[in-house]
């Protein structure tokens, strides 16, 4: 690096660069680098309120596959991320931003058309913003949806997967949501995360896949966010079926690791658009075209069993 140092910082091509390395977390105020305060969200909290006729206890993240869902709410209020101020914006092509607050057969739920991934750039405490802003707009129950290929031998393509539990890879190396300093007022420093899926509401969504005569493609297992966005090697896929894994994907745990941090009920589901290529010398190759073909043919089945489970769940 050609630069030389100069105060905090050095100069480098003609710019200064500002170097605080000596900032302790405390003096941060907050989070090591989350600007998203207690009190900053609960002013975002407040400008979405405002916006809002309805008072939803539902959150629904709608994934790729779940956009149905939102289109379908009656007497509708929307709000594009890109008003919301200190709000992120997505990036993704064929992910819309924005909430979406409607009743579905009379019952008020928000839902997040479109959302933040690591594989963006987002930081974790960034890609999570939005769960800690409906917990504040009174969100008890947050409904989780995501795409994934399936791991596990016995999934095929177009099955959905109630998620039972997960595996948070970026979590284990160190990278939590929930890393820096901790605010009470969300939730305890040391979360416990065992039953992050409630056993009610996966109870509740198994009968309603039985009510819907869904049996058949309806299954249940163990998610594990990896960052992404390149897909797995054979290798990488190989390791991770012999821990366990049922489906991959590039989301969903971050969020609900948040969510569960402050205390809301939990349900998730994977959508399987695509098989992992688990034989080093296939010759398949994965593209994401494939995976939005998967997302169009199931869309009527997916958006039926969000609704009816959120149905179950009102
Ligand atoms: N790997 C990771 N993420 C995914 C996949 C996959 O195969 N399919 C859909 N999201």
């Amino acid at each position: 690096m050609s630069g030389h140092q100069h105060g905090k910082g050095y100069h480098y091509k003609g710019h200064d660069v500002l170097l605080d390395l000596d900032t302790q977390p405390q003096e941060n105020s907050g989070d090591l680098d989350n600007p998203y305060t207690y009190e900053v969200l609960e002013s975002i909290a407040q400008h979405i309120a405002a916006l809002m006729k309805h008072r939803p206890v539902i959150g629904v993240i709608c994934g790729t596959e779940l956009s149905g869902l939102s289109d379908s709410l009656e007497n509708k209020d929307v709000i594009p991320y890109d008003s919301i101020p200190y709000f992120p914006r997505s990036t993704v092509t064929g992910h819309t931003g924005r909430l979406v607050i409607g009743t579905l057969k009379g019952i008020p739920i928000i839902c997040m058309q479109g959302r933040f991934h690591v594989y963006e750039g987002f930081p974790l405490w960034k890609v999570t913003m939005p769960i800690r802003v409906l917990k504040l707009l009174g969100v008890q129950k947050l409904i989780v949806t995501d795409v994934a290929g399936g791991l596990n031998p016995d999934y095929k393509v177009g099955d959905i997967m109630i998620i039972k539990d997960h595996i948070n890879m970026p979590g284990l190396g160190g990278c939590s949501a929930l890393n820096g300093m901790n605010d009470e007022r969300f939730g305890p420093r040391f979360p416990p995360m065992n039953n992050a899926y409630d056993l009610d509401l996966r109870k509740a969504a198994r009968q309603v896949a039985s009510d819907l005569k869904y049996e058949d493609f309806i299954r249940e297992g163990v998610y594990i966010m990896l960052g992404g966005p390149s897909y797995e090697t054979v290798a990488e896929l190989r390791f991770l079926r012999r821990v366990g894994v049922d489906a991959v994907g590039m989301s969903t745990v971050a969020e609900v690791i948040v969510a569960r941090h402050c205390g809301m009920k939990v349900f998730a589901f994977s959508l399987i658009t695509n098989e992992c290529i688990t034989d080093f010398d296939s010759q398949k190759t994965l593209i994401y075209e494939e995976i939005l073909d998967t997302c169009g043919k199931r869309q009527e089945h997916i958006t039926k069993f969000a609704s009816t489970v959120i149905q179950k769940l009102a």
